[in-house]
């Protein structure tokens, strides 16, 4: 193998093209795939920017061809050579690079590669497994790259446009106290204080608001999160927030700033304008349309309360529901009658996994008539008036869930983001926001027999609910915010509570204890009783954000060194064990089982 002897690299894999022709220049990268044609071998070589055709000739230089000959994918080469044009109708439309190609002169082979574990340079199967097993040579295909440039990308956008606003970037611990947003804690034992535990931040909630307590008025941080809760395709263990607050604003200020940085992103990374205001809407009217708080708005298929009409059918499963303050909803996936029986039952099966305990459905037929299991149970004037709020015509497919309200909300959401992929209706470059406000402060948790905070607990109230708070709690709602975008909640945040008084009676509302409260985040307490100005602000997953951007199903694809489902690493194999001395040191018990 060769250093790099006297080489260094002028261009990178992308840069040469027609403008360059006669130029010696010096090019490092991977060999992508090599091609023998007649003598002449083909190299296209390959750098994070992009791919460069080599030529070489053994008639115009015996002894470099033949060095070429041994060449293997993924090797590491230096090349000298000179830029040329290539021979007419060679020239490949899809490569910056692709009408021009290098002569080369000189070679050094920098590096061997072993036979890859996976093919790089095409699109095939590959188990994701091996995929992040081999992560740095997964992150050498182009796509893979790009994500990563993209990210790139988006952070400097982020943090030039938040500077130009004014905030301050200032870091927050990682080895700190418990954060409440309601995922388990990792934990970190200390090894010079016995038995006690550091937690990893789920947020820096706690000490943003604590930045502005101390008078630093915007902050932001682009930052690691931790969460040890179920994993799925939005979801690590750790995760990147854009975390911000501001002092002195109402939900109009912090709303104004976020909607022009998601702007500034968007132009940054994918070059488009995604011109806000965005569209609002309260939680109110997200469960009742959409069936769900991170509403897809990209298509219709919105849900209609027909408990009322049903309220008198003969249809035991609906008039039951109606009866006991349950609820029976449908929504109209237009035009879509001429679902087979096993499409039906396949839908059926699927709001199953949502706790549905079936999902009645009718096709339409000429003159509002139904062809369904269920049309007998139903007087003409009940279907004539629920076509009507259906506004269901020939041809269209009513899909109906009854029982209590969570239930059919969630069945039916969940369905029609089915119907939606099913149809190709999730246009992976229509971007549409929607601004979720006005959520309910807490909600009660059946089995912990006691109310949650729906945000957090350091969530406002309404300035017009704070009365209901000794009265009627579960009917205040709170000055909370969540962005969603194409059905994923991308960011979410809030007003905070900066009167103690205030704080204590959430804190009370939540059975939270004043010694417990004292003893988990007394610090908060007393920080709002020395002087804590009125703030509020917001966090956004990073990773979510560019999982859209760049068009990708899973978080994983943007992140460099993902975990699994299962939160472990299949690069480092983490989390391992560990040396029984190491547990010792910790005043963990080695005999664990
Ligand atoms: P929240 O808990 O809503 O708010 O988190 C903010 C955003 O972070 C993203 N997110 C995640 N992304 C990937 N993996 C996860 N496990 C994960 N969990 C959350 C989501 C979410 O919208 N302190 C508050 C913010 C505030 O009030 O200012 C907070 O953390 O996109
Ligand atoms: P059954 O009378 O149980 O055969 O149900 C008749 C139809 O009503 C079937 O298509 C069921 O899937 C549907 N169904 C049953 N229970 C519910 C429910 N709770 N919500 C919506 N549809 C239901």
């Amino acid at each position: 193998m060769d250093s790099m002897g006297t080489l260094r690299r002028t261009h990178s894999c992308n840069d040469l093209n027609t403008s360059n022709i006669g130029e010696e220049i010096i090019l490092m990268g991977w060999v992508l795939r090599r091609r023998d044609h007649g003598g002449v071998i083909f190299i296209d070589l390959r750098d994070r920017h992009g791919l460069t055709q080599i030529v070489f000739n053994p008639e115009t230089n015996a002894e470099v061809h033949a060095k070429a000959h041994q060449l293997r994918s993924e090797w590491v080469l230096a090349v000298r050579g000179t830029v040329a044009a290539r021979l007419d109708g060679m020239a490949n439309e899809k490569l910056a690079t692709g009408e021009i190609e290098i002569l080369a002169g000189e070679l050094m082979i920098l590096n061997a590669s072993a036979t890859p574990p996976f093919p790089l340079d095409e699109e095939t199967d590959v188990s994701e497994n091996l995929r992040l097993q081999y992560r740095y040579m997964d992150l050498r295909r182009p796509e893979m790259a790009r994500n990563l440039i993209l990210r790139h990308k988006a952070s400097q956008a982020i943090r030039n446009y938040l500077n130009d606003k004014d905030f301050l970037e200032i870091e927050t611990p990682m080895l700190t106290r418990s954060t409440p947003e309601g995922a388990r804690d990792y934990l970190v034992p200390s090894r010079v204080n016995a038995g006690k535990f550091y937690a990893l931040p789920q947020s820096p909630q706690l000490f943003k608001q604590l930045l502005m307590m101390a008078g630093m008025d915007r902050y932001y941080q682009i930052v690691k999160c931790f969460r040890d809760e179920d994993l799925r395709a939005d979801r690590q263990p750790e995760f990147t927030q854009i975390d911000m607050e501001l002092a002195f604003v109402d939900e109009e200020q912090v709303i104004e700033v976020n909607e022009g940085m998601i702007q500034n992103l968007f132009q940054a990374t994918l070059g488009l304008d995604v011109a806000p205001p965005f569209n609002r809407i309260t939680y109110h009217e997200a469960m009742n349309r959409f069936g769900t708080d991170r509403p897809d708005v990209r298509f219709g298929f919105e849900l209609c309360d027909l408990t009322e009409i049903a309220s008198n059918c003969s249809f035991k499963v609906f008039r039951a529901t109606a009866d006991t303050g349950g609820t029976v909803r449908a929504i109209n996936a237009k035009g879509c009658a001429t679902f087979s029986r096993k499409e039906l039952d396949g839908l059926t099966d699927y709001v199953a996994q949502f706790g549905a305990k079936g999902l009645a459905w009718v096709k339409m037929k000429a003159d509002g008539e139904w062809q369904s299991p269920i049309a007998k149970f139903f007087s003409d004037e009940e279907r004539a008036a629920m076509n009507l709020a259906l506004d269901a015509d020939e041809g269209d497919l009513l899909f109906f869930g009854s029982d209590k309200p969570s239930v059919v909300f969630q069945a039916l959401g969940e369905l029609r983001v089915e119907l939606a992929r099913r149809l190709g209706l999730l246009k992976p470059d229509t971007f549409n926001f929607v601004w979720v406000t006005d959520f309910p402060l807490v909600e009660y948790d059946e089995r912990e027999k006691r109310f949650q905070a729906l945000h957090h607990p350091f969530t406002a109230p309404r300035e017009e609910d704070l009365e209901l708070l000794a009265t009627d709690p579960a009917s205040v709602l709170s000055r909370a915010y969540d962005l969603v975008l194409n059905g994923t909640e991308i960011g979410g945040g809030s007003i905070r509570i900066h009167q103690k008084e205030i704080q204590d009676q959430v804190l009370a509302i939540l059975g939270i204890s004043p010694e417990e409260a004292d003893n988990k985040f007394g610090f908060l307490l007393r920080a709002l009783e020395l002087g804590a100005p009125p703030h509020g602000g917001l966090a956004f997953g990073l990773d979510r954000l560019m999982m859209i951007i760049a068009g990708r199903d899973s978080i994983r694809d943007v992140i460099a060194f993902p975990k699994t489902q299962k939160a472990s690493c299949p690069l480092t194999e983490a989390p391992a064990a560990v040396a029984r001395k190491q547990l010792t040191e910790l005043y963990l018990r080695p005999d664990w089982k």
